[in-house]
């Protein structure tokens, strides 16, 4: 039988919770769980029979991923460095921390990803980069890819990868909140439409071929002189080209930015 591989989890905010709720799936992982949060960590007792721990004793073995935010990271790193054995491997999803700046504080061996919500459906897309060769621990065979699909990238596309896909399930949530405010105020009760939408969302799935561009998709969707077109028509006039792109582009840049805050400080 396989060794179990221990997985400590740093963090059970959004995304913390979300690799628990995935992984707690996984018969060949042991986790171990740290919240700081008093009450994150009594919600979560309420619902999951499970110890939490409110700060890492000594690691001395394992994989330990960091899903704390990046103003925590300088702070975390100064008071529990000494708390990470030489042999963890240190994974983080953290947006902007660059492997190089986690070096600067531990030599560990380090993965790098940048996972999104789906993870604990264990339907994630998974990108990820790393300072070592091959698959040590089996984290990626063993755990990460039971979260999901995985991808080794360069780093130096991660800025991108986390503006669509790590903050990726955000932009189609925002346009279904802004579907939903459309038809509220063409005369639909707000109750309705969320539940219409909520169904489309769920049902899209479905309707998507690996092989077919989303060009194709809309295709499919749209007539000659119907009404799918007349609303695209109106998206052309109004630039929805570029209101995507800039969206797309601040948030890159955001994640390029918090790269440098961390390095500076
Ligand atoms: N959410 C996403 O979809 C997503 C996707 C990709 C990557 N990420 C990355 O994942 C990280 C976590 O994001 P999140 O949305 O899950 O944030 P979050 O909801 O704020 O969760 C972070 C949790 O960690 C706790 N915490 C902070 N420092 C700690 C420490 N030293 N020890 C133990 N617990 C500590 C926080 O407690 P307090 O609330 O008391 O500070 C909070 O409960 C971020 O770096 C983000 O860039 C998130």
């Amino acid at each position: 039988m396989m060794k179990k591989i221990d997985i400590s989890i740093l963090g059970l905010g959004n995304l913390g919770t979300a690799f628990f709720e995935g992984l707690r799936k996984n018969n060949n992982v042991n986790l171990h769980l740290y919240e700081e949060n008093e009450g994150t960590r009594k919600s979560l007792l309420k619902l999951y029979d499970t110890k939490i721990l409110p700060n890492i004793e000594f690691i001395d073995s394992g994989i330990l991923i960091l899903c704390i935010k990046p103003q925590n990271i300088r702070d975390f790193f100064e008071s529990s460095s000494n708390k990470i054995g030489e042999n963890v491997l240190i994974c983080s999803p953290v947006a902007g921390l660059e492997i190089e700046t986690i070096n600067q504080y531990v030599e560990n061996k380090i993965i790098r990803i940048m996972p999104n919500l789906l993870i604990r459906e264990n339907n994630g897309l998974i990108p990820f980069v790393k300072n070592y060769d091959g698959d040590y621990l089996n984290f990626i065979n063993v755990a990460l890819s039971f979260l999901g699909n995985t991808e080794e990238f360069d780093e130096e596309l991660f800025a991108l990868i986390t503006a669509i896909s790590g903050s990726g399930p955000a932009w189609f949530y925002e346009l279904s909140n802004q579907l939903v405010n459309s038809a509220t105020k063409l005369g639909m009760n707000e109750n309705d439409a969320t539940n219409l939408i909520k169904g489309l969302i769920k049902a899209l799935p479905n309707l998507i071929n690996e092989d077919d561009t989303f060009d194709e998709l809309v295709n499919k969707v749209k007539s000659p002189k119907g009404t799918t077109e007349a609303g695209l028509n109106s998206l052309i006039v109004d630039n929805f080209d570029n209101i995507i792109f800039n969206a797309i582009h601040q948030a890159t840049n955001r994640s390029i930015e918090i790269s440098t805050e961390l390095k500076n400080e």
